[in-house]
């Protein structure tokens, strides 16, 4: 099966995440990078509101196609009880090439169930 893991990561952790998965399987990795800056608690806090919102971005072009794999496997932190805004943005520019598609997520806490809201 041919295997994509897709990610955004801001501080590291989904990425650290998205980089062991893509090891135990042996398959690519595509970062979503966003164009929008979001270092420091300025950026912090556009962050949460960006995702809370529903609020896309512009993203930075990929370089796999997702039609040409049998699964996605998409990582995002957990922005506001929400998916982030990036990775938000790759699903809605992307969801019709997508065939089956996986997803995990990190979060500072234990509250997880949000991270679903679009
Ligand atoms: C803007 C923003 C909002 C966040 N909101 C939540 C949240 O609602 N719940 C939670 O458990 N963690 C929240 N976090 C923590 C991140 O989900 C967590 O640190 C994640 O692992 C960061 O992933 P990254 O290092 O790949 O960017 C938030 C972080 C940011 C930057």
């Amino acid at each position: 099966m041919k295997t994509l893991v897709v990610f955004y990561s801001r501080t590291g952790n989904t990425r650290r995440v998205a980089e062991e998965i893509q090891n135990s399987l042996d398959c690519d990795i595509e970062e979503i990078i966003d164009t929008k800056k979001r270092s420091g608690p300025l950026g912090y806090m556009k962050s949460g509101r960006d995702a809370s919102s529903g609020k896309l971005t512009v993203l930075k072009d990929i370089t796999h196609d997702p039609a040409s794999y049998d699964l996605l496997i998409i990582g995002t932190p957990l922005w506001a009880w929400h998916v982030s805004t990036p990775a938000r943005t790759y699903i809605h520019q992307n969801h019709t090439k997508f065939s089956k598609v996986a997803f995990f997520c990190t979060a500072g806490g234990k509250s997880f169930g949000g991270t679903s809201r679009t």
